[in-house]
Formats: structure tokens, C-alpha cells, sequence
């Protein structure tokens, strides 16, 4: 299966399928897991991985889809 890449409203950006996560200098993030939730709040303490605490925060972000 491809990469399948969800944005959550008010959450994290939820990666599963076939995919590579890499840092800023091309290194991959070694995991076994199948998907992963990347935070986009800032608010983590686990990054680049959500650890949910969008939820404590009250993180809104819409998540509609549009032409990009
Ligand atoms: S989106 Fe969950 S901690 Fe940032």
C-alpha cells in the first residue's frame, strides 16, 4: 500500500503504509511501525511523533480539503 497521509482536525497528521520518515539531514527515523502520528501543534515532547498533548493545549486547526 502506498503512503496514505490523514491531517486530523485539531491533531496530528496520521502516516501509514509504505513510507520513509527522515530528519532534516536525510537520516531515517528507524521504526517498525506501520503508521505513525506526527504532531503539528509544536506542543510535543516525543517530536517529530504526536504524544497527545494537542488535546491539553486546545490546538484547533481545521482540516477541509482544497486545491493545494
Ligand atoms: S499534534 Fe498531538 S501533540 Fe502535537
Amino acid at each position: 500500500m502506498a503512503a496514505k497521509v490523514t491531517v486530523n482536525a485539531n491533531g496530528p497528521i496520521k502516516v501509514e503504509g509504505e513510507f520513509e520518515l527522515l530528519d532534516g539531514g536525510g537520516k531515517p527515523f528507524e521504526t517498525s511501525k506501520k503508521a505513525l502520528f506526527l504532531c503539528r501543534c509544536g506542543q510535543t515532547k516525543n517530536s517529530p511523533l504526536c504524544d497527545g498533548s494537542h488535546s491539553a493545549t486546545g490546538f484547533t486547526s481545521p482540516s477541509e480539503s482544497r486545491e493545494l
